[in-house]
């Protein structure tokens, strides 16, 4: 691999990334809601599938072994982590915060900090406190202003936190939540779809102000599922603009970084999309196309802005290819680098393995393995891989 300054821990951030609802446990949200609900069990039960693969119930316990999951990031090298703040845990009622909640978050930055660890923090990935859910969750113009009342809290609580990413994956939750009608509240509809992004659209331009209002040193982004689309060259091109573009150019003025989440490349034939050669998958499906990578990241230098990749990661429970899943993208970025695109950060999805969404625990996308019953973690060969590309571009 072509060695860089660029890249050394001096100069660049490598960690892992993990979301609240996925890997802490002990959640009450709509998420934890809809889980239970009967109506998500029957229909997994009509599928053959036992529910509680599918109830993230302790997940990982990361709230409980947070120092002991921070001993790992920083035995494999890391010197940047990315988690969130679950909203529905610092206001788990309307017009109340948590204290307790808010003082478990400032030992999770302390522990990060105390390790030599820099804290990247998402505010908002993907689950809402239950009484937003029921004003009408992002469809409501008022959890706007809530939304910007809890982020004006928690940024005050917390000052040594330089970078904040408001929102996680705004297409991928609105699109799933209410386009595709398969996370909750499962709704089909393009007007609550259209709605909600417009809604979260404002929703991180008035974080990004109060963020700035309350910390000089803050620097704001969202992460941002950006696909690599080609083929058919109009229509590519056309859904490369509302996927990609559309979000990003709305915010162009409000935004100190670009996160990017990528994962996905989408080849478009005859207008049908996913027209994809697939020669090599994931345990998901999902093709390994490290090349996309490197495009996705070319098309964002438009924007004159540093870019941190927030997520990029493999569910891979045998641990066969994620070493060379991580090796090719890092590849891919670096090529990406050296081309001009200011990158200046790599998270792995995901440290440890999690709890994915309505695929429940069978995707392991984690650097370690979680033995689900015992809570035990086991560091998989292809951490230290990482670790050892870590200390390649460190000189070591
Ligand atoms: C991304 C999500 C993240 C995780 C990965 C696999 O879309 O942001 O929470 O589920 O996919």
């Amino acid at each position: 691999m072509q060695k860089s300054d660029n890249f050394s821990s001096k100069n660049f951030f490598w960690g892992a990334a993990t979301s609240s609802y996925q890997v802490e446990g002990g959640n009450f949200n709509d998420w934890s809601e809809w889980e239970v609900s009967p109506a998500r069990i029957s229909d997994l039960e009509k599928r053959g599938l036992k529910k509680e693969d599918f109830i993230s119930g302790r997940a990982c316990d990361h709230y409980n072994f947070f120092k002991k999951d921070f001993d790992i990031t920083k035995s494999l090298g890391h010197n940047a982590h990315r988690f969130s703040i679950e909203w529905s845990r610092i206001q788990p009622i309307k017009g109340e915060f948590n204290q307790q909640e808010l003082f478990h978050y400032k030992e999770v930055v302390r522990s990060l900090r105390d390790r030599g660890i820099e804290p990247f923090v998402t505010l908002w990935h993907w689950p809402v406190p239950l009484w937003i859910r029921d004003l009408g969750g992002w469809e409501s113009k008022e959890t706007i202003k809530y939304f910007e009342e809890y982020v004006g809290r928690v940024v005050s609580e917390f000052p040594e936190v330089r970078f904040w990413i408001t929102l996680n994956e705004p297409e991928i939750y609105t699109f799933n939540s209410y386009l595709r009608g398969i996370w909750p509240p499962q709704k089909k509809s393009i007007f609550s779809f259209l709605k909600i992004f417009g809604n979260l659209i404002k929703a991180h331009k008035m974080a990004y102000w109060k963020i700035h209002s309350i910390s000089k040193a803050a620097q704001v982004g969202i992460a941002k599922n950006n696909s690599y689309f080609d083929g058919s060259p109009l229509l590519s091109r056309l859904v490369n603009y509302f996927w990609n573009e559309y979000f990003l150019d709305k915010i162009k003025n409000q935004q100190d970084f670009i996160g990017l989440n990528y994962y996905f490349h989408n080849r478009i034939k005859n207008f049908a999309f996913n027209q994809n050669e697939n020669k090599e998958v994931s345990d998901t499906g999902w093709e390994i196309y490290p090349e996309g990578l490197y495009k996705v990241l070319l098309k964002l230098k438009k924007y004159n802005k540093p870019i941190f990749i927030t997520e990029n990661g493999i569910a891979d429970a045998k641990d066969e290819k994620r070493a060379g899943f991580i090796r090719s993208h890092i590849e891919a970025m670096v090529k990406a680098a050296s081309e001009g695109a200011d990158v200046r950060g790599y998270f792995y999805w995901s440290l440890v393995d999690n709890f994915e969404w309505a695929a429940g625990f069978a995707p392991r996308f984690g650097l370690v393995e979680i033995d689900y019953k015992t809570l035990e973690r086991k560091i998989r060969p292809s951490a230290y891989e990482y670790k050892k590309i870590i200390e390649g571009f460190n000189g070591q």
